[in-house]
């Protein structure tokens, strides 16, 4: 699929935020699916970029700029065409029916919560994790969108000094969810599963594999997960993911 920029800013030193129009009607994602964007003739392997907000006729994705990749994405004008493969992989379960979620977002992860607390419709809950205080980003749209935002960073620099689960734990003894979502660095989301584990709460979690294809094809994003009947296997985080149940995770 083709789609223009819309428009391309930067949200805060090496995060942006790119706006896009898609050429043809798209179907509406599910939150924690993701495009896969070709990223200029020079990268010949698309980039995975989860959908941070869906409008009609506009698509939002936030990154961080990494590498070859990003940094030609963050060079995007408005009027240019970027080529992208989307919706793909599986998405969060989001119900706004029946007990509040809670969302949680660490980093690079924050950007799908944005669009799982629009589906959520105003029944969410969310925690945000940084590192420091200049790397937040988004908090403005999570508080639209969610009665209760939470905010911490390892050195106290914005909100709660530690991290996520922490403020996890509070906010499951206070509230009865239907679950957790939960995407960012993976030693975040195993300690999230946990706390969610220890309150007996549903969680799902966004996985992060480099990737190829993104279609299930070439098994680059292999991850170990627990097979059905015991024991190992292999899943593929573009296409079985890049959600998981966290009791399906081989931390
Ligand atoms: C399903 C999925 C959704 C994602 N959604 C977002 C998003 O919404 N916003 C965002 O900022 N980033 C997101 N990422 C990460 C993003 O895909 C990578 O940062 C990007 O591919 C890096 O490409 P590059 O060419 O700029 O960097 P490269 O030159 O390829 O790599 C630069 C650095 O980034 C690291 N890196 C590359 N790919 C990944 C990856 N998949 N996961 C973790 N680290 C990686 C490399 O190890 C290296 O240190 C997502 C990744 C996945 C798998
Ligand atoms: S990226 Fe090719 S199978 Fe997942």
């Amino acid at each position: 699929m083709l789609a223009t920029v819309l428009s391309l800013a930067e949200l805060r030193p090496g995060a942006f935020d790119l706006r896009l129009e898609p050429s043809e009607p798209c179907r509406k994602a599910r939150a924690g699916q993701f495009a896969h964007i070709l990223c200029g003739p020079e990268n010949l392997l698309r980039r995975p970029i989860s959908l941070c907000d869906q409008r009609e006729d506009m698509l939002r994705f936030v990154f961080e700029k990494k590498g070859a990749g990003t940094s030609w994405l963050a060079r995007r004008r408005p009027g240019e065409t970027v080529d992208l493969l989307f919706p793909l992989g599986r998405g969060f379960t989001a119900n706004p029916d029946g007990p509040p979620t809670l969302l949680v977002g660490g980093g690079a992860g924050v950007p799908p919560m944005v669009y799982a607390a629009r589906r959520l419709n105003g029944t969410a809950h969310a925690v945000t994790g940084f590192r420091t205080a200049g790397l937040a980003m988004l908090l403005d749209d999570l508080n639209a969108l969610c009665p209760k935002v939470e905010v911490c960073s390892d050195d106290g620099s914005l909100g709660a000094r530690g991290f996520v689960d922490a403020v996890c734990r509070r906010l499951m003894g206070e509230t009865a969810y239907a679950r957790v979502l939960a995407c960012g660095p993976k030693p975040m989301l195993r300690a999230v599963a946990a706390a969610a584990a220890e309150f007996d709460v549903p969680c799902e979690v966004s996985l992060e594999e480099r990737m190829g294809c993104g279609l299930g094809a070439c098994l680059g994003c292999a991850c170990r997960t627990k097979a059905p009947g015991g024991g190992e296997t292999y899943s593929r985080v573009c296409q079985d993911g890049p959600v998981f149940d966290a009791g399906e995770v081989i931390w």
